[in-house]
C-alpha cells in the first residue's frame, strides 16, 4: 500500500501515514513518534486504564491507545499541558503504591520509573499512601507484590497458562479492587514463563524469584536510554 491509499494525519506538526484500523498510538509509533503509554501492550486489546497516552485532537483529549486514527486528524502529543498531565498521573501512581526504586529488582527496567525520569519528576505533589495490600509468594517462580501494582491489567490480558488467565481482578470492587494471582496456575509456570510475566509487568509487582541483580544497576534498559527514545530514533 503506497501513501496515497493510507490515512494521512499530522502529529506534533509531522505529516504521517497510517494503515486503516491502526490506533493513534500504533500509527504514531510506526511513524517514529513516541506517545507515552503504560497499560498498553502489543497483542492485547488496550484496557485504556492508565490515561498516560492522552493526546489532544481538535481541542479534545482522547486516549491514543483506543482511538482509531482518522484521515486529516491534527494531533498534539508532545506539548507542555499534556506532559504535565502525564507527570501528574505518574506521581499519583507513585504515591498510591510502594515504589521504593533503589531496592526493587525492576529498577532500570521499570516503565513507571522511566516515565518519571522522562517527565523529570522530583518529589510527588501528593501524599504517600503506603498501602498494605499483601504479597503472594506461593508460586515456585513468581513473587507477586500487590503493593506495587498499578492496575494496568497487562498481566491479566497476557500472562496465560494452558489458555487460562493466571492473573485476574478479585471479585470485590471499588477501593478494594486488586489483582490476584491464581496460585495453582502460577505454580505451573516454567522459569521462562515466569520471566516473561515479569517483563510483561511494567513495574515491580511481578518478580521472577531468584532473579536478583542479574544485570548491574546502571546497565539496564532505561539506565542507558530514556523511555521512548527507541521509537523516536526510527
Ligand atoms: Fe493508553 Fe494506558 S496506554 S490508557
Amino acid at each position: 500500500m503506497d501513501n496515497t491509499e493510507k490515512i494521512k494525519f499530522v502529529i506534533d506538526d509531522k505529516v504521517c501515514y497510517a494503515e486503516p484500523g491502526q490506533t493513534i498510538l500504533e500509527a504514531a509509533k510506526s511513524n517514529g513518534v513516541y506517545i507515552p503509554s503504560l497499560c498498553y501492550i502489543e497483542g492485547v486489546k488496550p484496557p485504556g486504564s492508565c490515561r498516560i497516552c492522552n493526546v489532544r485532537v481538535n481541542n479534545r483529549n482522547l486516549i491514543a491507545c483506543t482511538t482509531p486514527v482518522a484521515e486529516g486528524m491534527i494531533i498534539d502529543n508532545d506539548i507542555p499541558e499534556l506532559n504535565e498531565l502525564r507527570k501528574a498521573i505518574v506521581e499519583m501512581l507513585f504515591v498510591s503504591g510502594n515504589h521504593f526504586c533503589p531496592g526493587c529488582e525492576k529498577s532500570g527496567n521499570c516503565e513507571l520509573q522511566a516515565l518519571a525520569y522522562r517527565f523529570q519528576m522530583m518529589v510527588p505533589r501528593f501524599p504517600y499512601e503506603f498501602p498494605e495490600k499483601g504479597v503472594n509468594a506461593t508460586s515456585k517462580y513468581i513473587f507477586h507484590d500487590r503493593n506495587r501494582c498499578i492496575m494496568c491489567k497487562r498481566c491479566i490480558g497476557k500472562v496465560m497458562k494452558d489458555e487460562k488467565h493466571v492473573f485476574a481482578y478479585n471479585s470485590r470492587g471499588g477501593e478494594h479492587l486488586h489483582v490476584v494471582m491464581d496460585e495453582e496456575l502460577a505454580s505451573q509456570l516454567t522459569e521462562e514463563e515466569a520471566t516473561e510475566a515479569m517483563d510483561i509487568c511494567p513495574v515491580g509487582a511481578i518478580l521472577k524469584k531468584e532473579r536478583g541483580y542479574y544485570s548491574p544497576i546502571g546497565h539496564r534498559k532505561y539506565d542507558k536510554e530514556s523511555i521512548g527514545s527507541d521509537i523516536e530514533k526510527k
